[in-house]
């Protein structure tokens, strides 16, 4: 049986495409069981429901407290056999921090992609505050979620140069290619139960050395991305 993920969006959802069409390419043996959104006019919602895949959206708002908002979410996953043990919740761009309710209604199987080599520019702004940082090397990181925002343990990091003429905008675009391929790379490895959390460190089992790009497109990841999963496959 496909390994069912849930997945949570509050806006464009580039990266939801990115894992749709890897899963469709069967690159990943998963199945996208529902998408969920707290925005309703999520862009990520019309990507989901161009493949038929189920989704659900209610403002956040609409809930007297995030743990009454939390909780009807918790219910919505555990209705599409997402629970304990038994499939995982990927983060794509969901702007809102979730209780730790929600984080126990799922242990060690909740993900999410931020636009920063962490720790390193947590918060909802990573890419741009990297870029008026002045760093030479910025980069995206998939990691286990905590309570912590953008704290939990680090599956992937991808890292690419920030260039002198970059401006916020150029810089997230060359992040977010990257984003594209090491999101679907942890998801399979997700689906594959090739993850294991040690306190703060992911062992993948199985692991490539890390990829390398070249000089018109210079990158690094670690660990390094398996065949499908580069940047030219995006
Ligand atoms: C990405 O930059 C991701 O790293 C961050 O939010 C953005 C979502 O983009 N968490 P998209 O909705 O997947 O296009």
């Amino acid at each position: 049986m496909p390994f069912p993920l849930a997945v949570l969006v509050s806006g464009s959802g580039s990266n939801l495409q990115s894992i749709l069409d890897k899963i469709e390419a069967g690159a990943i043996d998963a199945e996208i069981r529902v998408v969920l959104s707290n925005k309703p006019d999520a862009y990520g919602l019309v990507r989901a429901r161009n493949r038929n895949v189920a989704t659900w959206s209610r403002p956040h708002t609409d809930f007297p407290s995030r743990q009454a908002f939390d909780a009807e979410m918790v219910r919505v996953l555990n209705d599409h056999g997402i629970a304990v043990g038994q499939g995982a919740v990927v983060l794509a761009g969901f702007m809102r921090m979730l209780t730790p309710e929600f984080l126990r209604a799922f242990p060690q199987a909740v993900v999410n992609i931020h636009p920063a080599l962490l720790p390193s520019f947590p918060g909802t702004h990573g890419a741009a505050d990297a870029a008026d940082y002045g760093v030479r090397l910025a980069g995206c990181s998939v990691h286990f979620v905590d309570e912590i925002m953008d704290h939990g343990p680090v599956i992937i990091q991808a890292a690419v140069p920030a260039l002198p003429d970059d401006d916020h905008k150029s810089l997230a675009a060359r992040i977010l290619k990257l984003e594209h391929c090491i999101y679907p790379q942890a998801v399979s490895w997700l689906a594959q139960g090739r993850l294991s959390i040690d306190g703060r460190h992911v062992r993948v089992s199985g692991a490539h050395p890390a990829s390398l790009g070249d000089a018109a497109q210079p990158y690094l990841t670690s660990p390094g991305l398996e065949p499908g999963f580069l940047p030219q496959d995006v």
